[in-house]
This record gives C-alpha cells, sequence and structure tokens, in this order.
C-alpha cells in the first residue's frame, strides 16, 4: 500500500511519531525507505493505532526492515520470533539497556507492539546514546573511544532488584540466564549506516576490559550519567495498539515498572544486526 506519511518531532534530540501508515508486510519500498530514515534519524519512532497488528502482520511488517531474530535465552511466544514482555515472564525490564548486546553481532532494530496497557504507569523511555556521545568533553571522547568492555546476561539480578521476591528471581534466572553470553565491544562503535558515534554501555555492561572494578564501575558511571541526561532521552505513554521502533545501535531504553499488578502486554520482535565496529575499525 502506498501512503503519505508525516513524521513529527516529540522530543529535541530523540523520538519521532510517524502518522498515516499502517503497518504490515504489504508497504512499498518508498514508504519503508522512509520509516527507515526516520529512525535512523530520530532513534525511535512510534506509530498510534496499529491495533490491526498480530503476530502474522507484526513480523511480515519486521521483513522489510531486516531479518527478524528470536531472543538467545527467552522462549518466543507460539513459536514465534515476536518476544512477549508481559507480567509473567519477569518482563520487567527497569533498567538502562540496549537490547541483547551479551552477543557479538546484537540487534539492529527492535519493534515494540502494545496489546494490553495499564490504567497508568508503565512508560518506557529512550535515550539517544549518539546525542550522549556527542555532549562528552572531548578528553572523555578520546578516553571513551579507547574502551572496552565485556557484557554478559549473567549479571547479578538480585542486586539490581533487591526488593525482588524469590519466585521473580527463580523465573529470572530460568528465563534469562539459563544460556550464559559473554562478549567485549568497543565502547564506542561507528553506527555503521549514520557514521555517528554511539556509546555502547547499559545493564548488560559488565566490566570495562583491563581496569578493576571500582575503576570500572567509576568510568562507567560517568559516561551512563550522560545516557540517562533527560534531555537526551524521550518518555513514551502507550496506548493500546501503538508501535515503537528503535534503532537499537545508537539508544538504550527502560521500562518504567510502576503499574503495579495491573497488565502490561507488549510483543517484541528484534532484527538482525552486525558486529559493532570502534573508531579504529
Ligand atoms: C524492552 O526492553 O524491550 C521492553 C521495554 C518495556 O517493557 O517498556
Amino acid at each position: 500500500a502506498n501512503t503519505a506519511l508525516t513524521v513529527e518531532k516529540v522530543g529535541g534530540r530523540i523520538g519521532a511519531v510517524i502518522s498515516g501508515v499502517r503497518l504490515g508486510g504489504d508497504l512499498d519500498e518508498a514508504t519503508v525507505s522512509a520509516i527507515r530514515a526516520a529512525i535512523l534519524e530520530h532513534k525511535v519512532v512510534f506509530f498510534r493505532d496499529q491495533q490491526h497488528l498480530d503476530a502474522d502482520s507484526h513480523e511480515a511488517f519486521a521483513r522489510l526492515l531486516g531479518t527478524p531474530v528470536a531472543h538467545p535465552t527467552v522462549p518466543s511466544v507460539d513459536g514465534r520470533y515476536a518476544l512477549g514482555i508481559d507480567n509473567d515472564h519477569g518482563g520487567r525490564a527497569n533498567q538502562w539497556h540496549t537490547d541483547v548486546t551479551f552477543v557479538p553481532a546484537y540487534p539492529a532494530f527492535s519493534i515494540l507492539r502494545a496489546e494490553v496497557i495499564p490504567p497508568y504507569g508503565g512508560n518506557t523511555l529512550w535515550s539517544n546514546t549518539a546525542a550522549a556521545y556527542a555532549e562528552l568533553p572531548e578528553p572523555l571522547r578520546v578516553l571513551a573511544d579507547s574502551l572496552r568492555g565485556v557484557h554478559t546476561n549473567d549479571y547479578d539480578y538480585a542486586a539490581v532488584r533487591p526488593d525482588a521476591p524469590s519466585e521473580a528471581l527463580e523465573q529470572h534466572r530460568k528465563v534469562f540466564t539459563s544460556v550464559t553470553f559473554q562478549t567485549e565491544h568497543p565502547v564506542v562503535r561507528v553506527h555503521p549506516e549514520t557514521g555517528e558515534r554511539t556509546l555502547i554501555l547499559g545493564n548488560f555492561l559488565q566490566k570495562l576490559t583491563g581496569f578493576n572494578r571500582q575503576d570500572s564501575r567509576a568510568l562507567i558511571d560517568v559516561l551512563q550519567s550522560h545516557v540517562e541526561r533527560p534531555e537526551n532521552t524521550v518518555r513514551w505513554q502507550w496506548r493500546a495498539g501503538d508501535v515503537a521502533i528503535w534503532d537499537n545501535r545508537a539508544t538504550q531504553h527502560y521500562g518504567v515498572d510502576d503499574s503495579d499488578d495491573h497488565e502490561r502486554t507488549l510483543r517484541r520482535v528484534t532484527i538482525d544486526g552486525d558486529v559493532p565496529v570502534g573508531v579504529d575499525g
């Protein structure tokens, strides 16, 4: 289907709403490349009123952006690529992270579709990691360019969720760390499509290579503070039927865990990415 789409920014440094598109596997090439260009420019784009999407059409649309990849440890919903994020699957993504950075070629894009949204709360925040890099003072950029970090899915969930009940910890162990992955990435990657430099940090980053834990933590905290600075972020208040698509190579995101026990069900399809290249190639 051919569409006249409009793109309107919702934040100064990140985020735009795209309207005039009915997402699905039948979009023409011009529309797909306009969507792709908007994702690369705005880092995360939002679509309202896409209630018509189901698992099939979600995946068919995803194929227009690249190759869908299953999550390496979380079982897919109904044997599909779509990752279920809901109350029953330990799906509280309330730490800043970039999806699946614990594998060498982590996803390029994620497409998240809201099925059931709680009556309050449950927003998601995204941050622009190119803007975070760009605002670093020059000596810090030079240092960051030279750093490498180890990413793993085997992080200490109990340490980040001290209040989590033991069943939640057990569920997390079962679902997220059934297989342990560990990989090293440059802290600064050159984006393969835009050429921008972006920071690879987030929840799966365990340690900077060549530093002791204490120095590593302190350095990560300084860099990460620029990612979390409100000016570099956008916050989305979901309605059922919304779709968000983000460039996973240039963002981190955070699912706010403040809707108590109300149902919140989202479906995510991720698109294959490539192994990050640092500033020295
Ligand atoms: C995710 O990390 O992909 C999910 C974010 C959310 O649940 O808001």
